[in-house]
């Protein structure tokens, strides 16, 4: 019998696992993650049963946004080591069967870069134009109402030259002319430099912010203002930006990039698209003209946490995938959003973990989520996230919380950094309790489930190639869903509640997230999880 598993690419039938490497291992004792902290965490990644390693920024940068502003896209940040040791980490994953992915931060550089720097030379500099200036409106004031994620306006002045440059992020994070076909070429040519250096992938920054409307009007008022505030960024969504996203030539782009992807073998990205759903499926492209092989779904992370909602959105995507030929894609956590359990709640943890691990399609983790991590309170005079440093008045602007260290172990440090180091975000008060020593010697840990689910994956072709359909559960409160593939057939129950639930099951329970293995037809405890075969 032949399974659909073994026709499926890497990025699909696996999973991407999410470092952020200032927080997972410090090897040389100044409180920051570095690569051969990495390195040797490795075999550690490699026994989750993922497939890919996806590591934020690793490239030289002032770290004003750590790493997503690039001084030097084909150097390694000393902070992080060198290129030999990043040459060293690729060959270790490469040989534990991991491949290795890269943030490619294409729609701006930092201030810092040469390309930048040369700009700030004057109008009649060759890279002028490798930035996108305006003049100052007739008043003298500001081009236009455009707004930085970060709040404020996204033009800062040049006071040498009188012009305004574009940034939708920070003053430091001028972004670059996609529409200059030199930049193109420049920033193909780094893709082309990590490929050959082994790099299997990319993840890329921002991907729907590309182009901007060539006519730089003011954006509308967005009427729904105070529901839509995506990430805490209150300012920015008061607009609605239909000039600076998504533009008709940001899908050019996106294919010309493909195109760079497909001149080596097997590689792949995926784009960081924050976008409803008939504008997000898009960036798959068509098979005569591919885009990205995986655009981010974060709807889950979006979504209020509800079992209908969730049922509803599952449905529509994957109906929208197939007819789109696109494979879809889920993402529970990342590093700009707040920890899922703290998000969900603990009690409903296993639930969203199972639900990320069994749905049709590439699911995304974020480290630390394997051992049930949550947001860390980072008091002010901590806070290091120019997002929340920027926005005091939105409490749910700053990103520390779910960039805190990795929790190895009970001893000082919890064997991120060396004891008496005082790491760079704080680390939880209750890592003695929460941290991998502890988890992996307990069989009923989140750690333990964790890999329980990634060893399904692994036993039952269905849950990674099989088909998905929604099942009435008889409860709204319980999602129940299907995997069906060559007549192997699971379902997975999950209960959003916390009461128990009778439900129609048949077949043997294979995972319960209770940790037992109850008769299927048994009732669903309170926020309980349960795989059953059959
Ligand atoms: C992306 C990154 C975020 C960064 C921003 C600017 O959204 O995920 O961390 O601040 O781009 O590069």
């Amino acid at each position: 019998m032949t399974s659909l598993q073994g026709e499926l690419k890497w990025w699909q039938s696996g999973i991407i696992y999410q470092i952020y490497p200032r927080s997972y291992q410090d090897s040389n004792g100044d409180g920051v993650g570095d690569l051969p902290g990495i390195t040797a965490r490795l075999p550690y990644v490699a026994s989750l049963g993922v497939q890919a390693v996806w590591l934020s920024p690793i490239f030289k940068s002032p770290m004003r946004d750590f790493g997503y502003d690039v001084a030097d896209y084909c150097d390694i940040d000393p902070v992080f080591g060198t290129l030999e040791q990043f040459d060293a980490l690729v060959a270790e994953a490469h040989r534990l069967g991991l491949k290795v992915m890269l943030d490619y931060v294409p729609n701006h550089t930092s201030s810092d870069h040469a390309w930048f720097q040369e700009a700030l030379t004057g109008k009649a500099s060759a890279k002028r134009d490798w930035y996108v200036w305006r003049d100052p409106a007739p008043d003298g004031g500001l081009p236009n109402n455009w707004k930085s994620f970060f709040g404020g306006p996204a033009w800062t002045l040049d006071e040498a030259s009188g012009q305004y440059y574009l940034h939708q992020f920070l003053p430091s994070q001028p972004d670059l002319n996609w529409r200059n076909p030199d930049v193109r070429a420049a920033m193909f040519d780094v893709l082309r430099f990590w490929m050959r250096r082994g790099v299997d992938g990319f993840r890329v920054d921002v991907i729907w912010l590309l182009a901007e409307d060539e006519r730089f009007l003011d954006e509308p008022e967005n009427p729904d203002a105070d529901r839509e505030v995506v990430g805490g960024q209150i300012e920015h969504s008061t607009l609605l930006h239909i000039y600076t996203q998504d533009q008709p030539e940001t899908h050019d782009y996106v294919r010309e990039m493909r195109r760079v992807i497909d001149e080596f073998d097997d590689r792949m990205m995926v784009g960081e698209i924050y976008l409803p759903l008939d504008k997000l499926l898009p960036y798959s492209g068509t098979p005569e003209a591919p885009m990205v092989h995986l655009p981010f779904n974060f709807h889950l992370i979006l979504l209020p946490w509800d079992a209908q909602t969730i049922r509803q959105f599952a449905d529509e995507y994957d109906a929208a995938s197939n007819a789109a030929g696109a494979w879809p894609n889920w993402v529970l956590g990342n590093h700009d959003q707040h920890r899922f359990k703290t998000r969900v709640g603990a009690a409903q943890y296993r639930v969203a973990q199972t639900l990320l691990l069994t749905l049709r399609g590439t699911p995304t983790v974020y480290y630390g989520d394997e051992i049930g991590m949550e947001n860390v309170p980072v008091p002010p005079e901590k806070m290091v996230d120019p997002s929340g440093l920027q926005q005091p008045d939105s409490p749910d602007a700053g990103r520390d919380p779910e960039r805190t260290p990795m929790q190895w172990e009970a001893a000082p440090g919890a064997g991120f950094t060396a004891a008496g180091t005082e790491p760079w975000l704080p680390l939880t008060d209750n890592f003695a309790q929460v941290n991998v020593q502890v988890q992996e010697q307990d069989s009923q840990s989140d750690l333990n489930y964790f890999r329980a689910l990634t060893r399904l994956r692994q036993e039952q072709p269905a849950l990674v190639g099989g088909s998905y359909r929604s099942l009435d559960s008889g409860h709204a409160d319980v999602f129940a869903f299907e995997r069906e593939l060559n007549g192997e057939r699971l379902t997975v129950w999950l209960n959003f509640r916390g009461e128990e639930r009778a439900v129609a099951a048949t077949g043997q329970t294979l995972l319960s997230s209770r940790g037992d293995q109850p008769a299927a037809q048994s009732p669903l405890r309170g926020h309980e999880a349960r795989v059953v075969l059959g």
